[in-house]
């Protein structure tokens, strides 16, 4: 009796449970109440809270479950990365390889200080954190690719100047919904910066290219 009880309640508690899960809300769902949750919970500075929102690429990047991308959607990531890239006023795409230097192991930028945004230097580049750089750095990161003797294995043709300009600029011209954050493109970056950088990857005499 006591048995023919007990399974009875574990059915009741189950269909309960089932039933409760069949009113959660749905995948698409479930996102927005989150989105909502994060944005309402950012209080800190509405500058960067803009950020919250989601571009064109970054919606089509963020596909739920991680679904694999269209070659329609790809398409149209590497078709916005490419509108989005500016150069430099001058016209130049390769600056200052030490400038570049100093922005590539710089990840500082702006702060939140008792809950208002304190703008107190230019964006650092962050590639360290990302990149293997100079040969024999150890404080690095290795989420991308190693980036030491980059020139020197590419040369400097105009193409690949060109390339790297772009690449630093919005990564997802070349490679789509990328790990690589869109440094020019976000802002994050001058264009005058990205040009420091390409210098600092292609410069013979840069680190990166030293034996
Ligand atoms: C959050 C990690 C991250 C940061 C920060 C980052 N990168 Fe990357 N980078 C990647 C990843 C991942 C790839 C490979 C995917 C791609 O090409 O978009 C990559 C690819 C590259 C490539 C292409 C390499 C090749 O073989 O063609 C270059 C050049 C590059 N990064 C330069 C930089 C520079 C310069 C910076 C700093 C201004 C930087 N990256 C910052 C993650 C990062």
């Amino acid at each position: 009796m006591r048995k023919a009880w007990l399974t009875w309640t574990m059915l009741g508690a189950s269909a309960l449970i089932s039933v409760g899960c069949a009113t959660y809300p749905d995948q698409a769902t479930t996102r927005q109440i989150a989105e909502k949750m994060v944005s309402e919970g950012f209080t800190a500075s509405p500058e960067h809270a803009k950020r919250l929102v989601q571009d064109k690429s970054q919606q089509i990047c963020s596909k739920i479950g991680g679904a694999e991308l269209t070659q329609a959607e790809a398409d149209e990531v590497l078709k916005l990365a490419r509108a989005s890239i500016k150069y430099p006023a001058s016209g130049k795409l390769v600056g200052d390889w030490k400038a570049g230097d100093k922005l590539a192991h710089d990840g500082a930028g702006d702060r939140i200080s008792r809950g208002r945004l304190e703008k107190r230097k230019e964006n650092g580049g962050l590639c360290q954190n990302c990149h293997a750089l100079a040969a024999g750095e150890i404080n690095v990161g290795n989420v991308g690719p190693s980036l030491t003797g980059f020139g020197a294995q590419r040369g400097n043709s105009e193409a690949i100047v060109k390339y790297t300009y772009d690449k630093i600029y919005n990564a997802w011209h070349s490679v789509p919904c990328s790990n690589m954050p869109r440094l020019g493109a976000t802002g994050h970056l001058t264009p005058e910066q990205v040009a420091h950088m390409v210098a600092y990857l292609l410069a013979p005499q840069s680190p990166i290219n030293r034996k």
